[in-house]
């Protein structure tokens, strides 16, 4: 009796400590580095483009989706998970390029020798 009433506070702050670890350790998975991925120049450089343009929207890494579906594996099946079109150079360029219904194109922004790197880079996914 006694023995509970003293260690429940502890016990509470013991929770409430692993219910936040746990909540925190949830989605975040350590970084791996272009080396430890294999990537070379040209596609470290996609990789950099892909961080600024695509990754709010789209996991590189893991299949859950965010606004856009994710792109894991995105060229080792044969047609694209949301809209089936064809998983080639071809429709993923229009696609960055001039976007789909719920997402922008990135024309304007990219050169064409960026969009080459970032489809450099979605091959290593
Ligand atoms: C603001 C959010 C957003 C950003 C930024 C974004 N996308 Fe998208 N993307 C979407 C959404 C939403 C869809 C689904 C579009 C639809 O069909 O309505 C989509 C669809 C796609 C598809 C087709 C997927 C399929 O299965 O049909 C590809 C490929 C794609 N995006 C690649 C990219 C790449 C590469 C970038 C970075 C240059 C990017 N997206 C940036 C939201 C985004």
């Amino acid at each position: 009796m006694n023995f509970w009433r003293e260690i429940y506070p502890s016990l509470r702050t013991f929770a409430v400590l692993v219910a936040i670890l746990w909540l925190a350790g949830c989605d975040v998975e350590r970084r791996k580095s272009d080396t430890e991925l294999g990537l070379d120049p040209q596609q470290a450089a996609g990789r950099k483009l892909y961080d600024n343009y695509c990754d709010r929207c789209h996991e590189p890494y893991s299949s859950h989706g965010k606004k856009g579906p994710s792109l894991k594996g995105i060229f080792k099946h044969q047609y694209l998970s949301l809209s089936g079109l064809p998983a080639n150079d071809e429709r993923v360029t229009d696609i960055v390029k001039y976007g789909r219904a719920k997402m922008e194109g990135f024309n304007q922004v990219m050169t064409e020798q960026q969009v080459k790197d970032l489809l450099a880079y979605l091959h290593t996914l």
